[in-house]
């Protein structure tokens, strides 16, 4: 059965100007493909493995071209869960509102736990990375309080960020919804995410 990843990085539930989005999104995506299962991971509900002093050793192993051996093996077991149901996700929606021009925390804590390499991505011979994670889409629906495709672009340290880092890891087909703004009025916020919503339906169906 072909899964879709649904990663959520708000902890506003029925709150959620980017679920209102999503759940559109998902939709039409479920009309279109009943078959698939949608796979939701609520990054404020589940507890993320830290990056202690310990986990983060397996990383320089790994680096350094070896496996990961004896207690690491342990130590990564939830990480390599989370890598693995990453990994074999068919196609990937994100929800994530701007926090701080840029990502929740959580959000980048999750993507600090699967961002590793030999697993989603790996070193060339000539030295030079290549992503592991190849032939997939994502969907990035996200909300912010301002506006960013004006004067404040440079401030959106967003969409670069989620375009480069799972750019790195292979994924290249990547869609963005900005929804925005959504703290100038409610006039302005119910607009914006009906108009975010037509494009989302359309997205949904077309994916
Ligand atoms: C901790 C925090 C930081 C925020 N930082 C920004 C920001 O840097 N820029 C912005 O335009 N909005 C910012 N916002 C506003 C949210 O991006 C905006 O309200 C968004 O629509 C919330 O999405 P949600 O309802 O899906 O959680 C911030 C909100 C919070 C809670």
């Amino acid at each position: 059965m072909k899964r879709l990843l649904h990663i959520i990085a708000t902890p506003r539930e029925e709150e959620s100007r980017t679920l209102q989005v999503s759940a559109t999104f998902l939709e039409a995506f479920q009309e279109k493909h009943p078959d698939w299962l949608i796979d939701e991971l609520d990054l404020s509900k589940e507890e993320l493995p830290p990056l202690s002093a310990k986990s983060v050793s397996g990383k320089y192993v790994l680096l350094g071209g070896k496996d990961l051996y004896g207690s690491l093996k342990e130590t990564w077991q939830e990480i390599l869960q989370h890598i693995d149901r990453f990994k074999t996700a068919d196609f990937f929606l994100i929800s994530t509102p701007m926090w701080n021009f840029h990502i929740p925390y959580m959000l980048k804590h999750y993507i600090d736990l699967i961002v590793q390499p030999k697993y989603l991505f790996h070193y060339k011979k000539d030295g030079t990375t290549e992503g592991l994670v190849v032939g997939k889409k994502m969907v990035v629906i996200t909300s912010r309080g301002g506006q960013y495709s004006g004067p404040l672009k440079s401030f959106d340290h967003q969409e670069p960020y989620l375009r480069a880092i799972f750019g790195f890891v292979g994924i290249s087909d990547i869609d963005f919804i900005n929804v925005e703004p959504m703290d100038m009025g409610e006039e302005t916020r119910k607009q914006k995410i009906a108009d975010a919503q037509k494009i989302a339906r359309s997205m949904g169906s077309n994916a």
